[in-house]
């Protein structure tokens, strides 16, 4: 354990920019935007974050701020540059620190679809979290539906590795899913990352 916690550099949601977003931590300010976020049921259906009630929303809000002491937890507000705007999430709901691997979940607001901002949030944390944190292998699951999250994790490099029938839970129920995978090798190769990987790996 000593001899990963050398490898690993955890330094929990620190922020992070890309051109046109801002990563960075939760604050109590972002509550009304993500309430207005979660309660889009039909988009957060693909998902597994549940909020009732903007009081529910609240606790979690509060959850996700209370635990940033922790250097494990890797949950960033997606804020937009071009207005300050909070336009989603992006996270990981599971971090297994023997294995050195980690799963996403992301999600924005239905108003900023299809304008490649998730596909530029994924690449930011990957980079991050493999090259910074050192971290081995990050994966990110989504059902056969699903066709945005499939292309999302293809625009970012990431690898089909698992069909697994009725597999996976989100807030629709049981459903098909499908398992994607990068490891640090990956930005080796893949053309994707080339502008960042010199000299890093
Ligand atoms: C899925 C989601 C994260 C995608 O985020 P986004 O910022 O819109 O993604 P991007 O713009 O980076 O890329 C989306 C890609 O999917 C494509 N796409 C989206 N819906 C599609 C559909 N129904 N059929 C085919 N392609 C689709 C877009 O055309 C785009 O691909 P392109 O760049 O090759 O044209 C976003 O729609 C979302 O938050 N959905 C609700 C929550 C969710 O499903 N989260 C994922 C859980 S696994």
């Amino acid at each position: 354990m000593e001899k990963l916690n050398n490898i690993l550099k955890h330094n929990g949601t620190v922020r992070l920019e890309t051109d046109r977003l801002i990563l960075r931590k939760f604050e109590i300010k972002d509550l009304d935007e993500l309430n207005i976020i979660v309660s889009d049921k039909e988009a957060m259906k693909n998902t597994d974050w549940n909020s009732k009630s903007f009081e529910d929303t609240k606790t979690q809000l509060n959850t996700i701020i209370s635990n940033y002491d922790d250097k494990l937890k890797y949950v960033w507000a997606i804020e937009a540059k071009e207005d300050n705007k909070l336009i989603g999430v992006i996270e990981l709901i599971d971090l297994y620190h023997e294995n050195m691997s980690g799963e996403f979940e992301y999600f924005i607001r239905r108003e900023s679809w299809g304008k490649g901002y998730v596909t530029e949030a994924l690449k930011e944390a990957i980079r991050y979290l493999l090259l910074e944190v050192n971290m081995l292998r990050l994966t990110a699951y989504f059902i056969d539906s699903n066709i945005g999250s499939k292309r999302v994790l293809e625009k970012a490099g990431m690898k089909l590795e698992s069909h697994s029938r009725a597999g996976l839970y989100t807030n629709n129920g049981f459903s098909d899913g499908y398992g994607y995978a990068i490891i640090r090798d990956d930005l080796i190769k893949d053309d994707l990352y080339k502008d960042i990987y010199v000299g890093s790996v």
